[in-house]
């Protein structure tokens, strides 16, 4: 199977990362911050060092690094346990249904108020403007993401932080498909709380998210045994244990930190460039027939996370995901829970169809997916004749 559909997970995960999952499922399986043995301690150790890793590799401080069951979880922990009745949010109009769904569930519960700034495709500063006209005195949070899932285009998120600072307004990112492959540094972009995907570009395995709150969270959604203050009846007040109730993921913690180790001794750069290489040989061979409509601002700006998304026509994209999957390729087609996203490109019908190199792809990759494409196109002049 040639895999294109990293954006939904990373299919290979380098051969480090494997090791270290296998070798904490095989040497110490043990709860962490529970039991006092020194299987739990190793495993203790091991989870501490990673949370240490994963705050220096994105600029914050160990403290404020929360292991989550996934993105997701992150984004509704940043936003239910900041938000207070009668405040008023932004969100983009390239946003994941993981940051829309919450925020519309609370609008719907008569608890905030929000609105949708409108991403102006390659053209930052309109971007940034769109986020400004909507500030009010209520505007408690910017909710952005740093890279669609459809369509690649990245979000100036330093300038969007830059105001929120300047504001006083709460800036959440959902950094799902650049965590790894860009670099992000919390700090010096004004991010609050940085939400993260590490099964996608930290190659860890599934079931694990990373939160990282720079900000108090007011709120739990979640409350549970934390190993520490076990005589209280409430939550400690102490991040990480404040948002870390029940047992973590330490299988995948050990794979996070194997898969930080290996992006920084790979280089991101050059994992960003590969990938980006590989989307831009798909978008040269795809512009030269007409048969293929592409979608996103990959050659207006030249900076964009891994993915392309395209249509084929007289097929509708789901048509060619099941025929591409039949020959070996695997993509995503549809909507990819991202239907603002398809509204603000035109494709809220049809979806797109998308694919999402790695690292561990290659042009031969690119080429398959290609002649898979060719013959999917005969097909349409089969289906003309009949
Ligand atoms: N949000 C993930 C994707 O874009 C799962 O495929």
């Amino acid at each position: 199977m040639v895999y294109l559909d990293n954006a939904a997970t990373t299919g290979q995960k380098p051969p480090t990362v494997r090791r270290a999952v296998a070798d904490a499922l095989i040497n110490f399986s043990a709860n962490p911050g529970r039991s006092g043995h020194a299987f739990a301690q190793r495993a203790g150790e091991m989870v501490y060092k990673t949370r240490e890793k994963t705050a220096k590799f994105f600029g914050a401080e160990t403290g404020e690094v929360i292991f989550t069951q996934n993105c997701t979880h992150s984004i509704n922990m940043a936003i239910k346990g900041s938000l207070m009745r009668g405040d008023h949010v932004i969100i983009s109009s390239m946003e994941h249904n993981a940051v829309i769904r919450p925020i519309h569930t609370l609008k719907n519960n008569e608890i905030i108020n929000y609105d949708i700034a409108q991403v102006i495709h390659g053209d930052d500063d309109a971007t940034v403007r769109s986020f400004e006209r909507l500030i009010n005195e209520k505007t408690r949070m910017i909710i952005c993401v740093h890279g669609s899932n459809v369509t690649g285009e990245i979000l100036p998120i330093k300038r969007i932080g830059e105001i929120c600072k300047k504001r006083n307004i709460t800036f959440v990112v959902d950094a799902a498909q650049t965590a790894g492959i860009i670099p992000i540094d919390c700090k010096e972009s004004g991010i609050d709380f940085l939400c993260i995907a590490p099964h996608k570009g930290l190659y860890s395995p599934m079931g694990l998210g990373v939160l990282i709150a720079r900000k108090p969270v007011l709120r739990t959604i979640t409350e549970g045994g934390t190993g520490s203050y076990s005589n209280l009846l409430v939550q400690p007040e102490d991040l990480p244990d404040r948002l870390e109730s029940g047992t973590i993921n330490l299988p995948g913690i050990a794979g996070l930190s194997a898969g930080i180790d290996f992006i920084k001794n790979t280089g991101i750069e050059r994992i960003y460039k590969h990938e980006t290489e590989l989307c831009n040989m798909l978008a040269d061979l795809l512009k030269k027939d007409s048969n293929f409509t592409l979608y996103g601002t990959i050659e207006k700006t030249g900076f964009f996370a891994p993915v392309v998304s395209f249509n084929l026509e007289g097929f509708t994209s789901m048509e060619v995901a099941d025929f591409l999957s039949k020959d070996g390729v695997a993509v995503r087609a549809g909507l990819h829970c991202s239907p603002l996203a398809h509204q603000s490109i035109g494709t809220l019908e049809s979806g797109t169809v998308r694919v999402s190199p790695s690292f561990f792809n290659t042009k031969s990759d690119i080429y398959a997916l290609s002649h898979a494409l060719n013959s999917i196109k005969k097909r349409k002049n089969i289906r003309k004749n009949y």
